[in-house]
């Protein structure tokens, strides 16, 4: 595996690939890598002949009141687990490579950046796609893949890569858990021990809405109560929010559900925000 911290090293590492016509596959990440992140590094390896993996804890996509300065970073331990994964090259640039001064252009999407998360964490989508869109000009891959884990995250990088013919093939991955079912996040190392065995209530929740509707219910009301009582019972998580919206454009469903859709949730516990999702019918893959 070869590091490379500066745009300009992967560049030059890569154009030497291209010229040998190998598939380039990218998964972009901000560290503190876990099980989650390694499972798009071995669905990455096996569509593509070269893997490229960035850490970078991205400042843009972070609000004023975020946790940036103590997101965590485990540089050391994160380049040992990729080099086992079998990733070719890592890219680690620094704020000042990937925004040098000067820097005043920005990707912002107009409509479904504004919903479930994005109603709370102003500006977060955009950095992220101002980001990714950076990464993907540097690395030019042919397919990138992201987590279902972030759904919204997924479907904007998505809609942004068809609605400015970036040509990168995005590839949307399952969603990997705990055994016990929380769904892995960097995040999950800030609860307690307490705390960690309550959050299993989200995915718990999340799996009776889903139960239900293979059952036959499709009531966009009865599904959202079913989540509602079943996180009743965990008096320490607080709901910021919980909706069910089609899994293409994010738009509000009306009472049934009659097309793929994704019920996501937001929570808090202990000071922590979680973010879980469950497919309702077909996936949008
Ligand atoms: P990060 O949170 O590090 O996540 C990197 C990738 O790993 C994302 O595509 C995310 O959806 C995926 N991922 C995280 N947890 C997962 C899980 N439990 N199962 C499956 N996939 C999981 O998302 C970001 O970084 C950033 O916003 C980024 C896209 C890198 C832009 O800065």
């Amino acid at each position: 595996m070869k590091a490379c911290l500066t745009s300009r090293e992967l560049i030059e590492s890569l154009s030497f690939l291209r010229s040998q016509n190998d598939s380039v596959g990218f998964v972009p990440t901000m560290g503190a890598l876990h099980r989650g992140h390694l499972s798009l590094i071995e669905i990455a390896r096996k569509s593509c002949t070269c893997v490229v993996a960035s850490i970078f804890v991205n400042p843009k996509q972070f609000g004023p009141d975020e946790d940036f300065a103590t997101y965590p970073r485990t540089v050391k331990e994160d380049l040992a687990v990729l080099e086992e994964a079998g990733v070719d090259f890592v890219f680690l640039p620094s704020a000042s490579d990937l925004y040098p001064e000067g820097f005043q252009t920005g990707v912002s999407n107009q409509k479904m950046s504004r919903v479930l998360c994005g109603q709370y964490r102003d500006g977060h989508f955009d950095g992220v796609l101002t980001v990714v869109a950076k990464l993907f000009g540097i690395v030019k891959p042919q397919e990138a893949f992201f987590g279902k884990k972030d759904y919204q995250q997924y479907l904007l990088i998505r809609r942004m890569v068809e609605d400015l013919s970036m040509g990168v093939k995005v590839m949307g991955c399952p969603i990997i858990r705990e055994e016990d079912g929380l769904a892995m996040s960097s995040r999950n190392r800030r609860l307690s021990d307490t705390g960690r065995i309550e959050a299993t209530a989200i995915s718990k929740a999340l799996t009776l809405v889903r139960d239900s509707f293979h059952s036959g219910e499709n009531r966009k009301k009865e599904l959202l109560a079913i989540f509602h009582q079943a996180l009743a019972e965990t008096s320490s998580i607080t709901i910021q929010y919980c909706e069910i919206r089609d899994a293409v454009y994010l738009e509000d469903i009306e009472d049934t559900i009659t097309q793929p859709s994704v019920m996501a949730v937001a929570v808090f516990l202990e000071g922590v925000r979680l973010i879980d999702n469950v497919e309702l019918g077909a996936s949008s893959e």
